[in-house]
């Protein structure tokens, strides 16, 4: 092992801050350093987060989408998918039917676009919050700061929207029209606004260097995110960036661990982007440092529908099965379901 890797182990076992060289040193582990940063990330998690993994049931109630970014399936120009939008009711008899599985938290996410106005999300926040007992998160990116607001109001407790990059220039040519900066805007406008604020971004894009995964981490960190869904990037056909090499398993799972050592009381979703590029990739992320595995509880005559990239794990199962595999790779892992809503430990209150 190099001497500077061991060194800022050595560092990150204490907990002492990491600086961005030390990230890039962390990141550049090769097969042998990657297994004691992994050893590390685990023991890290199950201390400060401890062996719960909470699951939280993602309804992909809309696939809609206003925006391009260049490396979406359900971008706008992609006008080879078949749109979809749930209906208010559907939403609702979807989120309880994800409650009585037993997931603790149900995710609302969709594309950017405005067809549901904030009233109506809001309505179906308060729907859901009055007959479930749900922590709530949405995900549907970009909107005004009145309509968080209403969210707010109407019950939801978090909200995920990821820097996906920290570089400004890769983020502004990868989602047209849009800048990095004023996506922070509104992620610090969620946190001042109560939610708990969840981001993320893809590992292995094209222009993407270890710094800039340094940077990701530190981002993370400054903007005090307490969920962060690291996932990689997976080239989509019918994007511009379909020909592209996209991210590794290998490249995710370090990401992943120095997000845990920087970031020891995070939340740490298993993506479906990992779980979908290897089979085994959602059992190896719960043993590099998440601690969250999203099933899917979108209805099965919407999932294939669903397209952000290729390859996407689940498509033909139901709410149930999804929920199945999420508890059996929980019980592969040695750990257990989680109890509560699974908030951060400063929120953990009741709903
Ligand atoms: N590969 C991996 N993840 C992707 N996302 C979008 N497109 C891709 C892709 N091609 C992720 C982004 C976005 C979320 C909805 O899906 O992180 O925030
Ligand atoms: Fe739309 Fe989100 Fe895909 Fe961008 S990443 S095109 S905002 S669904």
């Amino acid at each position: 092992m190099r001497k500077k890797f061991l060194e800022v182990l050595e560092r990150a076992a204490k907990f002492l801050e990491l600086t961005r060289e030390d990230l890039v040193a962390l990141l550049s582990a090769d097969d042998e350093e990657s297994i004691a940063l992994f050893h590390l990330a685990d023991k890290t998690r199950a201390r400060f987060v401890g062996d719960e993994i909470h699951l939280r049931g993602i309804i992909e109630f809309s696939n809609h989408c206003a925006r391009n970014c260049s490396y979406c399936g359900l971008r706008k120009d992609n006008l080879e998918v078949a749109r979809y939008r749930m209906p208010p009711w559907e939403i609702i008899e979807s989120a309880g039917a994800a409650a009585a599985l037993g997931c603790r938290t149900i995710v609302l996410q969709s594309g950017e676009e405005g067809y549901y106005s904030g009233e109506m999300l809001a309505g179906i926040i308060r729907a859901i919050k009055k007959d479930n007992d749900v922590a709530i998160t949405l995900s549907v990116g970009d909107r005004s700061r009145q309509d968080y607001t209403l969210f707010r109001k109407a019950g939801a407790d978090r909200y995920l929207l990821k820097h996906e990059t920290s570089d400004p220039r890769l983020f502004a040519r990868l989602r047209p029209g849009t800048f990095l900066e004023e996506r922070l805007e509104r992620q610090r406008w969620l946190s001042e606004l109560g939610y708990q604020v969840g981001s993320g971004n893809m590992v292995g894009l094209p222009g993407q260097t270890l710094e800039t995964l340094a940077d990701d981490i530190l981002l993370f960190r400054r903007m005090g995110i307490e969920m962060a869904g690291i996932g990689p990037f997976i080239p989509s056909s019918r994007t511009p960036l379909a020909g592209e090499a996209g991210g590794t398993l290998a490249m995710t799972l370090k990401t992943l661990a120095v997000a845990r050592l920087a970031m020891p009381r995070a939340h740490l979703p298993a993506t479906t982007s990992a779980a979908t590029i290897d089979p085994l990739g959602r059992v190896k992320v719960l043993q590099c440092g998440a601690n969250v595995i999203m099933p899917n509880m979108t209805p099965a005559k919407y999932r294939e529908d669903y397209a952000i990239y290729p390859g996407k794990i689940g498509l033909n199962d139901t709410p149930e099965e999804s929920y199945a595999r999420a508890v059996m790779d929980v019980e592969k892992s040695g750990r257990r379901v989680g109890a509560g809503y699974g908030h951060t430990l400063q929120h953990e209150k009741s709903c």
